[in-house]
């Protein structure tokens, strides 16, 4: 069977497809909208939806085409319908029902955060470790932890009490004059360039939650504090700010595994989304299964993949024509 996933929670429009019976991706495109973003430094969700109606289908036909496959040959659509910006994922939604009803095949509905989970499965060369793990997500949204037990085993652990580990690195980015998105841009700029006092150049608070608790507001105050009297900025104080900014952040998604690890016993760790791509979380984490950059970061192979492993083991839902859009996930009770 021919799986085609969609996915258009925030701003990339996403599409991929997946044989169920080679268990391959055939095809996994990304249209990112940090052009159109450029300017804004973050994202608009208004224009995200906008970019969605222009992007999404043709990320659909091209996931067609180097599928080498005809619309018809699609045996199912599956799409995230949350949780993510609202006016986004209703494009993704909207376009993925239109093409089941017009197709004729069933219309399968996924969450977001669920797929980023399984996301290591998509990974052969190293294999992802034996359930179970305990599994981050943490990308420009999200912030949360679980305990993952099997496919569509898994249990909410804890998350972010107000912003995602992502959008703290795009703030830091942003008060730096580093563009959209920032993350990358640090990472890079650190690897180069930082040498050890760098690390510890300012000192930012480390929020007090609980050990699976993760909160940045405070910090981002405390680094735009710190940009202002460290003014006028050069180029040595920018790098002391961002490898010292990284460092706080870095320490806090490491602190939470680890606490994660002594509440269950539980060894393997998962680490993914967009900001699992940087190198010196990966160096920190040496232990921890990442999942390719490519799968870490928003796509539709990670969404057409999750539904081949719900389709294999017969739990593969088939919506009724009247599924929407959710801005929020009901895993975390919120
Ligand atoms: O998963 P993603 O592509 O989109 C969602 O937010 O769902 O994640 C994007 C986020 C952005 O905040 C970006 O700055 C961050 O991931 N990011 C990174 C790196 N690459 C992307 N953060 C730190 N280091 C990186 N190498
Ligand atoms: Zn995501």
């Amino acid at each position: 069977m021919y799986i085609l996933g969609i996915d258009s929670t925030c701003d990339d429009s996403c599409a991929a497809i997946y044989d169920t019976e080679r268990c391959v991706l055939l095809s996994d495109v990304v249209y990112t909208h940090t052009k159109a973003m450029q300017g804004y430094g973050g994202i608009v969700p208004e224009l995200a939806s906008r970019e969605h109606v222009r992007f999404v289908p043709i990320a659909a036909q091209q996931a067609l085409q180097k599928a080498g496959l005809t619309p018809a040959e699609i045996d199912w659509v599956a799409v995230t319908n949350r949780p993510g910006l609202v006016g986004s994922l209703i494009v993704g939604v909207a376009f993925a029902k239109s093409l089941a009803f017009g197709l004729k095949k069933p219309l399968a509905a996924l969450d977001h955060v669920e797929a980023h989970l399984y996301s290591a499965l998509l990974s052969s060369t190293p294999p992802p470790p034996a359930f179970p793990w305990i599994c981050l997500v943490v990308s420009g949204g999200h912030t949360e932890l679980f305990e993952v037990t099997g496919i569509g085993e898994h249990r909410w652990m804890g998350g972010t009490l107000d912003d995602a580990a992502g959008e703290a690195f795009d703030k830091v980015g942003k008060l730096l004059g580093f563009g959209y998105p920032a993350g990358p841009v640090i990472d890079r700029l650190v690897r180069e360039s930082a040498s050890a006092e760098d690390f510890t150049a300012y000192s930012f608070p480390r929020a007090k939650t609980s050990d699976l608790e993760f909160s940045f507001s405070g910090f981002k105050t405390a680094v735009l504090l710190a940009i202002q009297r460290a003014q006028p900025l050069d180029d040595a104080k920018r790098l002391g700010l961002a490898a010292s900014a990284q460092e706080a952040i870095l320490d806090a998604l490491v602190t939470r595994i680890q606490a994660a690890q002594r509440r269950t016993g539980i060894q393997n760790v998962v680490v993914t989304g967009g900001v699992a791509c940087n190198s010196r979380l990966r160096r920190k984490l040496a232990e921890a299964f990442f999942p390719e950059p490519r799968h870490c970061s928003d796509n539709a192979g990670m969404v057409a993949s999750l539904a081949a492993h719900y389709l294999n083991a017969g739990k593969l839902r088939a919506e009724t024509w009247d599924l929407t859009a959710m801005p929020r996930a009901d895993w975390a009770g919120v």
